[in-house]
């Protein structure tokens, strides 16, 4: 039965980009021109993908993607974990706007994260009346019947669905990559870290059935996709709530039998439910790559009780090295919280602790930013803004020295780099990635991309390599 629904909602869809399709190319027409489009996305990996399935969807109707936010329809594709990805969004509408006013026939679109917040949407009902479609995190397979609505009528299109159960596959998607791609393996969250506001702006969990997510690989590799991240806020539930349960890791199994698939990287573990299972598979395992992004927000047990993160600083420590001793050449890396409120320097240093402990080989560092509705938000011992910017400096020194020391220890041996393309700066050079996520820069040319080749790491440079193809 759930099959058939799919299909059809998929089927409505492919309508509506027909008939947009016709109204593309009348417009098309009239201008001399095709009509362009793009999409700015902020944020995650998720919005990332999201942004190529929109992309997808676009390409499908006939426009052509540009890189200008000058195009006939720009969309933002937002984020809203911290404020500051909220008023990025702001300060691109203010210069939209004066695009607009010169160029009448242009669409402009919002989706994603932020639009799930009722503020954020009243405001832009008010103040930014010039958008033409809102819609969120739930519905981004309705683009097309969004855009229909739009064209056929004058006032601003607003769709924003609370939750759901619905995912609808079989659509559209342009990958940014020829070799590597995300693939979704579930959406939402239900762990309520007390920070977050991801829950609340993406939903309840629910998995993808095993099937279609093995199809969807199998078809990407078919079309030259070498390596897949495997994309959920917290990989380690997936699978949980399907009608025939099964782990993350037994999904990691079946995924390593597909021919031709080189690479497996997934995000995000939560370390809570990281299983002695999964520990097995990344060891046996050929494909699935060395590096474990395992966010670990604070070294301080009180605090991560406040957060709600349900282990302690030994339990996440215990973990790190359970799956060192089966995965010894692993590389870890993490995101850390500084500043939650009630943070001392007691908590603070027990991140330092930790850092200094698992000698990750990079971590993403933020400042804690308040989200109006998640419990955090209304915790009391705010702490004061010198205290947080001195703790924060204080980490990336740390986290600097533990990043430059880890990415050293390659250097004189022969790894298997995938190449990514060619340099930004220097075009006789080419740019790849080891298994465990570093990056390398060598002397190759354009038909290595997608490649995977063995180079020789010369010289660590802190966060990269340089190096040379082997012999
Ligand atoms: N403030 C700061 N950082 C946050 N993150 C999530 N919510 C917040 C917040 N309110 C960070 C966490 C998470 C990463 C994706 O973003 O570290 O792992
Ligand atoms: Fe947010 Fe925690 Fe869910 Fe990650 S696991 S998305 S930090 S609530």
């Amino acid at each position: 039965m759930e099959d058939l629904t799919y299909t059809s909602e998929s089927q409505r869809q492919y309508d509506y980009m027909a008939q947009m399709k016709q109204w593309v190319s009348k417009q098309s027409e009239k201008m001399g021109r095709p009509l362009t489009c793009h999409i700015t996305t902020f944020g995650c990996q998720m919005n990332a993908k999201d942004s190529e399935k929109l992309l997808g969807i676009l390409q499908q109707m006939g426009y052509v993607e540009t890189e200008e936010e000058t195009a006939d329809f720009v969309l933002f594709n937002t984020c809203t974990v911290r404020e500051n990805a909220n008023l990025k969004v702001y300060g691109h509408l203010g210069h939209l706007k004066k695009i607009k006013q010169k160029n009448p026939h242009m669409l402009i679109g919002l989706c994603g994260c932020m639009m799930q917040e009722d503020l954020v949407v009243q405001k832009i009902k008010e103040s930014y009346k010039f958008v033409d479609i809102i819609f969120g995190t739930h519905n981004i397979f309705k683009l097309a019947e969004l855009m229909k609505n739009r064209v056929d009528s004058n006032g601003m299109i607003v769709d924003i669905w609370k939750d759901t159960d619905q995912i609808v596959e079989d659509l559209p998607s342009e990958r940014k990559f020829s070799f590597k791609c995300g693939v979704n393996i579930m959406y939402g969250c239900n762990n309520f870290c007390s920070y977050c506001i991801v829950p609340y702006v993406r939903g309840r969990e629910r998995s993808r059935n095993p099937e279609d997510i093995i199809n969807e690989i199998k078809a990407l590799v078919a079309d030259g996709v070498v390596e897949v991240m495997l994309l959920g806020q917290n990989v380690n539930s997936y699978g949980k709530t399907l009608e025939e349960p099964i782990t993350f890791a037994q999904l990691l199994q079946r995924i390593e039998k597909i021919e031709g698939l080189e690479r497996i990287r997934f995000m995000t573990p939560h370390p809570k439910d990281l299983s002695d299972e999964l520990i097995d598979v990344l060891a046996a395992s050929q494909k699935i790559c060395n590096h474990v992004h395992l966010p670990v927000q604070s070294g301080s047990t009180e605090i991560l009780k406040k957060m709600n993160r349900r282990y302690t600083k030994e339990q996440y420590l215990d973990l790190v090295e359970r799956i060192r001793a089966k995965v010894p050449e692993v590389s870890f890396t993490t995101d850390i919280i500084v500043g939650f409120p009630g943070e001392t320097e007691e908590d603070f240093l027990e991140t330092m602790d930790v850092v200094k402990k698992v000698n990750y080989d990079s971590c993403y560092t933020f400042i804690y930013s308040k989200r109006t509705g998640t419990p955090a938000a209304v915790m009391p011992d705010e702490v004061p803004e010198e205290v947080i910017k001195d703790r924060f400096n204080r980490l990336l020194q740390v986290v600097g020295e533990a990043s430059k020391k880890n990415v050293d220890r390659y250097v004189g041996r022969t790894m298997n780099v995938l190449v990514e393309m060619v340099n930004d700066h220097d075009e006789n050079l080419v740019t790849g990635r080891l298994t465990n996520n570093v990056l390398v820069h060598f002397p190759g040319c354009r038909e290595m991309i997608g490649k995977i080749v063995p180079v020789v790491l010369k010289e660590a440079k802190g966060f990269y390599y340089l190096g040379e193809l082997a012999e």
